[in-house]
């Protein structure tokens, strides 16, 4: 349903560049990595993250959230993927505890089975063909692995400021709840947990 633009790759995908070139004021801008984490801090149990988990986190971006992760699973493992080389070397420099992956979710990637969390924090609607993602993602699942989408404000807010901020990330969107159904069903996986207020999105699934 979200092939967007009709872009096949990563490289014809206007939002690599976008975020190419917003990745060295992304900390001090666009979000507040202290405030973020503290907001996680105390939603953490949505995610029934523990010590020993194996986590991909997609979309990464600098990796405000990825060492908070490192923290929750260890000795587990944070795999943290982005298709943005200029997100993923901030990132890096971080010389947080995980693997960090140039990595395109809209892919098909072989169904591995290996991740206990797949967690979209702050980037699902950047996907450009969200039923691939979903496919994609579905596959990385272990069995009772679970798929999480979670942003710190709703549905509308979000949608409302993509379209705000215009240029290649115009009309990126949460998908509405007919649309997840679709999207869920299509990648075989069970929704189990919706929230759709002013101050939180989380979507949670499981195969
Ligand atoms: C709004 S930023 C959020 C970054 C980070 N999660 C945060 O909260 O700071 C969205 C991220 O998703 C990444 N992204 C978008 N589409 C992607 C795709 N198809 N594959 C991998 N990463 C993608 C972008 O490069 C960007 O870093």
């Amino acid at each position: 349903m979200n092939e967007k633009n009709n872009e096949m790759n990563a490289g014809l995908d206007r939002r690599v560049a976008f975020f190419d070139a917003l990745a060295t004021h992304w900390d001090d801008d666009e979000q507040n990595p202290i405030q973020t984490v503290e907001r996680l801090r105390s939603l953490e149990d949505y995610l029934k993250l523990a010590p020993g988990r194996r986590v991909l986190e997609v979309g990464c971006g600098t990796g405000q959230i990825t060492g908070w992760l490192m923290e929750k699973v260890a000795p587990g493992s944070v795999t943290a993927i982005d298709f943005s080389a200029e997100m993923l070397a901030r990132a890096k420099q971080k010389n947080i505890g995980a693997t960090f992956m140039q990595m395109d979710i809209c892919s098909p990637i072989p169904p591995i089975g290996l991740f206990d969390l797949v967690l979209c924090f702050h980037s699902f609607p950047h996907f450009r063909d969200q039923t691939q993602a979903m496919k994609t993602m579905s596959g990385l699942l272990a069995p009772n692995g679970r798929f999480v989408v979670m942003h710190l404000a709703g549905s509308k807010a979000i949608n409302h400021f993509h379209d705000n901020a215009g240029g290649a990330v115009a009309g990126d969107h949460l998908p509405d709840e007919q649309g997840w159904k679709h999207l869920l069903n299509t990648a075989g996986l069970k929704q189990e947990l919706l929230i759709d207020r002013e101050d939180l999105f989380i979507l949670r699934a499981y195969a």
